[in-house]
């Protein structure tokens, strides 16, 4: 184990090869897709970048706070979960999406002690986060057993051994960051594909608790995603296109950082838009043209509406048991049963 948890540089090209950025960016620009590229964000450099903003002081990002304050609120709700689950065996934790350290001491570890699994497996496809919440339980919670997958939890089996009960926790309102187009309709598929996707690797009896941000007011949003830090990722992400990847007159300063709320699909969106016509390739490829005030939107944030969630809750053998939310009513913990 290298000292200080430091991980080894080839992880960092172990979670998304430079093929998985090239893809995403050709895709982006092209407009073959949208909202699916803040993955970059989760590994490499870009993560020690997250961790400075969870870590800064002045921010307004709520969501980390809040949830975090709402999971201390909740730990004897957890830990009765827990007890009535340990009748039936062993208990496995399984987080789907783990994050920075910071949001693994903030919210992972209050959770786990809540809850004193035998088991806990940190599946992200960012593997330095994975390794780094894996880790973190290991160092704060005594006799924990732990594991660590580097999967996607939409579309891949996560290999979990351990036929006991089991509670599967989703924190940073990860499902909200689902792929999208932004004038479409809420990603219903995306989001029934996820829940199916753990249902599938749960037992009936068994818990998914879901933190999901739901704040529709835009001062509120504008303001959690106003920090300088988030416009510094954007135009890390264009620098990283200019410097990595093999365009042919590719301009970063064509394109400026912006967010926008709308209310009308629940979606916050986080992109890049051109302030001037202009044009460049990726290799020999087709010259992509841009026009002034066009739209690349890499990062969907969507605030599900309840009536939403319950909808995709039914259609993948979920029951709503309770719903833990803080006192504004923005975030929420959905503490859901498989049915
Ligand atoms: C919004 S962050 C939340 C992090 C942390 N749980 C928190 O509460 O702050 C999303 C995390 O989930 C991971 N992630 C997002 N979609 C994923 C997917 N489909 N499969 C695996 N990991 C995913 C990202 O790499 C990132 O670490």
């Amino acid at each position: 184990m290298p000292a200080n948890n430091a991980l080894p540089t080839r992880h960092y090209f172990a979670s998304f090869p430079e093929q998985t950025f090239m893809s995403d960016m050709e895709a982006l620009f092209t407009k073959k897709r949208s909202g699916h590229a803040l993955k970059h964000i989760f590994t490499g450099a870009a993560l020690n970048m997250w961790e400075q903003f969870t870590l800064a002081e002045d921010t307004h990002y709520y969501p980390f706070t809040c949830e975090a304050g709402l999971i201390a609120k909740c730990a004897p709700y957890f830990n009765a979960v827990a007890n009535k689950l340990k009748e039936r065996g062993p208990l496995t934790v399984v987080e789907l999406g783990t994050g920075s350290q910071h949001a693994a001491q903030l919210k992972t570890v209050p959770f786990v002690e809540a809850v004193q699994p035998d088991f806990y497996y940190g599946v992200d496809y960012s593997l330095e986060s994975a390794f780094h919440a894996a880790t973190t339980v290991r160092e704060r919670i005594k006799g924990v057993k732990i594991g660590m997958r580097n999967k996607n939890f939409i579309t891949d089996d996560m290999d979990i051994p351990h036929a006991g009960p089991r509670i599967f926790i989703e924190f940073g309102s990860t499902l909200g960051n689902a792929e999208g187009f932004e004038d479409a309709p809420l990603p219903k598929d995306v989001v029934i594909q996820a829940l199916a996707n753990c249902r599938k690797h749960m037992s009936e009896g068994d818990y998914l608790i879901l933190g999901v941000d739901q704040n529709q007011d835009r001062r509120s949003l504008e303001a959690a995603y106003g920090h300088r830090l988030i416009s510094d990722f954007s135009n890390a992400m264009l620098r990283r296109v200019h410097d990595e990847l093999p365009t042919e007159g590719f301009k970063p300063h064509h394109f400026r950082h912006v967010k926008r709320w709308q209310p009308q699909n629940h979606l916050f969106i986080n992109g890049f838009e051109a302030v001037q016509d202009g044009e460049f390739s990726f290799g020999k490829g087709e010259p992509i043209r841009y026009k002034k005030g066009e739209l690349f939107n890499y990062c969907n944030s969507y605030k599900f509406p309840q009536y939403f969630l319950d909808h995709c809750y039914a259609q993948t053998g979920f029951r709503l048991e309770t719903k833990h939310s803080d006192k504004k009513g923005r975030i929420s913990l959905q503490c859901l049963v498989a049915a």
